[in-house]
């Protein structure tokens, strides 16, 4: 949940590492530091509480200087964010420092002997033990390097951790314990990087060499040795990455959230994009499967977690609808402890934008051992999830700022729909016919969402004055749309703070009906489809009690605005397309109450864009 970032090199540590910070200050924003080694080789620190703008204004107003250094932007787990949890930490002589990302599992055990043996901390975070721990094996006699290889070896629990020691100003030293997200190196012209992602390296360079867990890496600004925490040699490769073209700018918009929603018909086109085959009824879509393989799946699962969980229950149900697989969708967290039933003949497509959640990326682990043919559906090219996985399906969404997911969402979803065509059309069930209908319906796709995003014109702005002091919501739908309402309650809740749940319309009545009441508006999904009736009657309930409903439907439908109280409409779009036409209200009605309550829209409290602990 945090980002790291180090420079070794010739030219000034500081401005590069603020540089770093800041494109990582989506995976934790509550507090961030710098620590750069002088010349004169004294460690010189700089931290602030709060987003990464105080971090500048104090180094600003009291510059660090020299050509190594370190930074670190925090989500906090162990201890408050404040300036004195804030990273690097420094061990009790001043001359060791650490940035870390993750849960040291053990650290009251070490704290404890290390307090033991005399040593004094200053901050409640787990990661101040880690320095200290460093530092009694230098006292041993142990260079520095090997130093923090005992100590890493020491160490419970996921970490991706970077340190520096004064005495060696030649020198970083990184290294990986398990899925905390990743470390990598990138090979600068004037000198060495390390990133916790893969956007801080990119203006810098595109030649990296990632990090596997269970490796540490010694840093020069000329050359770089990889080994195990076991201390074997590794001959780690370096790769080359993409730059993603599409620039993290504002673009004129208010927040990148709202830039983000509205660039959803061109994102659309993206993952579109040289997939629909001229050739009737096919998509291209690469798999690592052989045909036979395709064919002997019987089970397909989605895992994911928050708003990839809800693509995932999308992807479920189209999966089963086109190719007659059995499908479900599942947490990831959950799927990991629960030993599931799963072998060769199972298909596990873990859903990650980041492609850096650590619970996904143990359910994937967790799905190989146990047999089964992974393949992962995400944003972030070289990320963990495409590294291990057999086999990606790119959804070209463009970096993603807003923590909350929007686009990448949608992408998700459409890239679902793609590889359950391929299954269909290999397994033969899906005509060429019906396949070449479903292919045309997604070539009109983008055309929908643009038309989704225009149809209410200002309707998004009124109903947020209207219903701005509204303290619970409820989201309700049905078959593909159900998820759609959990979508649309989990954005409201991450960027308005406002209580709101979503459900099937089916559920309400067994029991989330008592809440219902004039201060608790119900968001209905309610499009012309073969379960409008159903919604009807939900609705209906809901009314009969009081209730106020804002109802979701198509275009065209008339009798709608005497059945609920405001309308928002969407395009009339094929059964299929209609989630990601649906995402849109949902979108941008969560947007617009957040923004009209005067939250942070793109980096919403206590959230990080990347969760890389457990
Ligand atoms: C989305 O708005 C959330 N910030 C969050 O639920 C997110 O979807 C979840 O953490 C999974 O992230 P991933 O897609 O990168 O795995």
């Amino acid at each position: 949940m945090c980002g790291i970032f180090g420079y070794l090199g010739y030219q000034e540590a500081q401005p590069l590492i603020i540089d770093g910070l800041t494109s990582l200050a989506y995976r934790g924003y509550d507090s961030a530091g710098i620590a750069v080694l002088s010349r004169g080789g004294a460690l010189g620190v700089r931290k602030a509480a709060g987003k990464i703008d105080n971090l500048i204004e104090a180094a600003t107003k009291s510059p660090l200087s020299g050509r190594l250094g370190i930074g670190h932007t925090r989500w906090a787990t162990h201890g408050e964010p404040s300036e004195v949890n804030a990273h690097p930490h420094l061990d009790g002589t001043g001359s060791i420092v650490v940035v870390h990302n993750g849960i040291l599992e053990n650290y009251g055990e070490l704290k404890a002997r290390l307090i033991a043996n005399g040593h004094v901390f200053s901050s409640v975070t787990d990661t101040e033990v880690i320095p200290h721990l460093i530092q009694e094996f230098v006292a041993e006699g142990l260079s520095f390097a090997e130093a923090v290889r005992i100590a890493a070896g020491q160490l419970r629990g996921a970490h991706a951790i970077a340190c520096l020691h004064a005495d060696h100003p030649e020198e970083m030293v990184t290294f990986r314990v398990g899925n905390a997200g990743g470390v990598a190196i990138g090979h600068g012209q004037g000198g060495m990087f390390i990133a916790s992602d893969m956007p801080a390296l990119t203006p810098h360079t595109t030649s990296v060499t990632p990090l596997e867990p269970g490796e540490l890496a010694i840093i020069t600004p000329e050359r770089y040795d990889v080994m195990t925490l076991d201390g074997k040699s590794v001959d780690a490769n370096r790769v080359t990455i993409a730059v993603n073209a599409t620039s993290a700018a504002k673009g004129g918009y208010k927040h990148f959230m709202l830039k983000e929603v509205m660039e959803q018909p061109e994102v659309a086109m993206s993952v579109l994009r040289g997939r629909l085959s001229f050739e009737p009824g096919e998509v291209a879509l690469d798999l690592p499967f052989t045909d036979q393989e395709i064919k002997d799946l019987n089970r397909v699962i989605f895992i994911g977690m928050g708003t990839s969980s809800h693509a995932c229950q999308i992807g479920a149900q189209v999966i089963e609808r086109l190719a007659r697989i059995a499908a479900s969708a599942e947490n990831s967290a959950e799927f990991r402890y629960r030993d599931p039933v799963v072998d060769k003949h199972t298909l596990v497509v873990a859903v990650a934008q980041s492609g850096e959640t650590a619970d996904t990326l143990e359910a994937m682990d967790r799905a190989h051992r146990s047999g089964a043919r992974t393949i992962t559906i995400t944003n972030t090219e070289g990320s963990q999830a495409y590294r291990r996985a057999e086999g990606a399906i790119l959804i070209h969404a463009g970096q993603e700022v807003g923590v909350a997911s929007s686009k990448t969402f949608v992408n998700s979803i459409i890239a679902m729909q793609l590889l359950a065509i391929r299954l269909a059309r290999t397994r033969g069930t899906l005509s060429t016919a019906a396949a070449t209908e479903y292919i045309e319906a997604l070539s009109h796709l983008p055309a929908l969402l643009g038309e989704a995003l225009n149809i209410n014109g200002n309707s998004f702005q009124r109903l947020a004055v209207k219903y701005a002091r509204s303290r619970r919501f409820l989201f309700i739908g049905r078959g593909l749309l159900e998820p759609i309402a959990r979508e649309g309650a989990l954005k409201l809740k991450e960027i308005s703070y406002i209580h709101a749940e979503g459900m099937s319309a089916a559920e309400l009545k067994h029991g989330p009906i008592a809440l219902v009441d004039r201060e608790t508006p119900v968001i209905a999904l309610a499009p012309l489809n073969d379960l409008y009736e159903k919604m009807l009657s939900n609705i209906a309930q809901v009314r009969a009690r009081d209730g106020q409903v804002i109802g979701i439907t198509s275009v065209g439908n008339h009798e709608f605005t005497g059945l609920v109280d405001d309308v928002l409409l969407i395009p009339e779009a094929p059964l299929l397309l209609e989630p990601m036409v649906a995402t849109i209200p949902v979108q941008l009605l969560a947007y617009h109450l957040a923004d009209l309550l005067g939250n942070d829209v793109d980096q919403p409290r206590n959230l990080a864009k990347s969760v890389v602990v457990e």
